[in-house]
């Protein structure tokens, strides 16, 4: 019987794992690590402190004045979210090349729903935007926590309508559960945590409930706002239900919409960089 939980502790092990993202892992363990450490490794590789700047700037971070470097994205986000930040655009790293296209719809469904949890958000506050913001963007990082260890089994069923119950079958657990012990080891902030952990299911789900329930709505959203393959939770009367129980209303889905589709060139520029 495999043992996912360990393989997913042992992941910065693997050699296929690339030397920043093993460094940022190691941050983790290291409790005298400072934000020296922090910007050295992430300056180190170009594109991603690029990266790392550019989600900074991301309007739902709500802060005046533009992000230029890693110095002011620290003062005005904290170590903690830059560093997550950052382990997060080296998850997605983890991504094959050569299956690009796919991946970086995947990488652009993880970036609209962010988006959205971020709007979401602004509208019914349940926590800080970007907090939000980021727990949407981590929401699916089990797919990709699965396609680095499995890629064999995992890639013919990664884009599957039914993926969770097909993980289920393989793994015995669904991306949502490995995603959450991905950032529960990676000491990731716990509201991120529960919110990835009940993306696909709110049952059981006791802390931080708000923004597990703004994600799991944003998903919904963004199969309504975008008509991408890689969506992997759909809108449906429950969630309808749920969402103007929360206080959101008609209007917000429109205003979102137009949102999301303004920022739809800036999510294709990003992906290229
Ligand atoms: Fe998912
Ligand atoms: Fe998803």
């Amino acid at each position: 019987m495999r043992d996912i939980q360990r393989d997913i502790s042992s992941l910065k092990t693997l050699s296929t794992i690339p030397v920043v993202m093993k460094r940022l892992l190691e941050t983790i363990s290291d409790e005298n690590s400072s934000f020296v450490d922090l910007s050295e490794i992430i300056q180190h590789d170009q594109s991603l402190s690029e990266r790392v700047v550019a989600i900074a700037n991301a309007p739902y971070f709500w802060h005046s004045g533009l992000i230029n470097n890693l110095e002011q994205a620290t003062l005005l986000l904290g170590y903690d979210l830059v560093r997550s930040i950052a382990i997060s655009i080296s998850v997605f790293d983890l991504l094959d090349k050569d299956e690009a296209r796919r991946m970086r719809e995947l990488w652009a469904h993880s970036y609209e729903v962010g988006l959205i949890a971020g709007l979401l958000c602004d509208k019914v506050p349940v926590t800080s935007g970007a907090v939000c913001f980021l727990a949407g963007l981590l929401h699916d990082i089990g797919r990709i926590i699965f396609y680095t260890l499995y890629a064999p089994e995992y890639r013919p069923i990664m884009f599957d309508e039914a993926v969770t119950e097909k993980e289920k079958g393989l793994f015995d657990v669904d991306h949502s559960a490995a995603g959450g012990w991905f950032l529960e080891y990676s000491l990731f902030p716990d509201e991120i945590i529960s919110a990835v952990r009940h993306h696909h299911n709110l049952k059981g789900c006791e802390r931080h409930k708000g923004i597990a329930i703004t994600v799991h709505l944003a998903e919904a959203l963004s199969s309504l706002l975008t008509a991408r393959n890689e969506v992997d939770g759909f809108w449906s009367k429950d969630k309808e239900r749920l969402f103007y129980k929360s206080g959101l209303k008609k209007e917000d889905i429109e205003h979102i919409g137009t949102i999301v589709r303004k920022e739809s060139p800036l999510v294709k520029n990003f992906f290229e960089m």
